[in-house]
């Protein structure tokens, strides 16, 4: 077997608590994530009046989830407090929304070809800050994401444990320097990323497993300015793309269409001399939002450093 059972990970985002009822062995192969510890949460400790947020059913008494995957739990273990927020859950729920948000765990992605076409990238070497003469693209494959956690985000505060990755289907990331100032950058300029997504058929972290997916509208062009904000952005979305968090499949809020490749939740601009769409220069607050909605998924100067 590879990797961790889904409870394996989720306790190890649990908070230690005073006196547990009983220990879990410590996971090895995240040991690098110090900070989390792996105890469990005591049923005793307060908070059991409430309800659990995720199946609106008390703490103190069994989940109300009722699908597959998730095996019984003993009473002691049977309540979850996530270890940075403190927010508690049914374990067995968080066992649950851990399985539907991560379909796309590792193991599915290294069983099955295609996807390690994944995170492949187009770098072309003129958007190196450095370096901003040439044309070709040299194309490099990237490895999947060499994550070794997966993640949980609490739905409460949203805080995230572990690394989130997204399920973006396989494509290309390609970006270069283009020597013309965008509206409200006349100072710099300009770098245009071009995503190109094939349609394909839809894996087991899709809404329709097995179904086709569309994609519309690629090679998808999009602008930032080549200033230092801009190319911090750029590093940052490189991060969001091995994530596989630029994309996803479902329905398109444009266009009503459904089973279709769609942005995720980091703006893009797609248009460069105007602004017809909403989605075009100038916005002032642009380059900012951006940086929030990376925050959001997760991603912070940090990680770019990393890469
Ligand atoms: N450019 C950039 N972002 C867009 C655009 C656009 N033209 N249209 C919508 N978005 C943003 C939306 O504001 C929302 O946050 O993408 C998010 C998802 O919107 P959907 O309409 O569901 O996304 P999608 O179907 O992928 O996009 C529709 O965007 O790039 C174009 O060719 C694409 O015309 C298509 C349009
Ligand atoms: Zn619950």
């Amino acid at each position: 077997r590879k990797g961790k059972t889904p409870e394996e990970v989720v306790k190890k985002y649990l908070q230690k608590v005073k006196s547990p009822p009983e220990e879990v062995s410590p996971a090895s192969d995240c040991s690098a994530d110090e900070s989390v510890k792996v105890l469990q949460t005591n049923v005793g400790s307060v908070g059991l009046f409430q309800d659990c947020t995720i199946c609106m059913e008390p703490l103190g008494g069994p989940s109300g989830y009722k699908g597959p995957g998730v095996g019984p739990v003993s009473k002691a273990e049977s309540v979850g407090r996530l270890a940075q927020c403190g927010h508690q859950y049914h374990f067995q729920c968080l066992v649950a929304m851990y399985n539907n948000g991560n379909k796309d765990g590792r193991s599915v992605q290294y069983q099955n070809q295609n996807q390690v076409q994944t995170c492949v990238r187009v770098r072309s070497p003129e958007a190196d800050p450095d370096q901003k003469s040439v044309e070709k693209p040299c194309e490099e494959e990237r490895e999947n994401n060499p994550t070794s956690c997966l993640s949980l985000q609490c739905p409460t505060c949203k805080t995230i444990y572990g690394v989130k990755t997204g399920n973006q289907p396989a494509g290309k990331m390609e970006y270069h320097v283009i020597p013309h100032s965008l509206p409200g950058h006349p100072d710099c300029k300009s770098i245009r990323i071009i995503y190109n997504i094939p349609p394909g058929i839809q894996g087991p972290e899709h809404p329709n497993p097995g179904k086709p997916f569309t994609a519309r509208g690629f090679p998808r062009h999009c602008y930032l300015p080549d200033s230092e904000k801009g190319r911090k952005v750029l590093r940052l979305l490189l991060v969001a793309w091995d994530r596989r968090l630029i994309f996803s499949v479902g329905t398109s809020s444009t266009t009503g269409e459904s089973d279709t490749v769609i942005w995720n939740e980091v703006h893009h601009k797609t248009e460069f001399g105007s602004n017809l769409t909403g989605h075009g220069f100038p916005d002032p607050g642009h380059l900012d939002n951006v940086l929030e909605e990376l925050r959001a998924q997760g991603i912070t100067e940090e990680d770019a450093l990393v890469e």
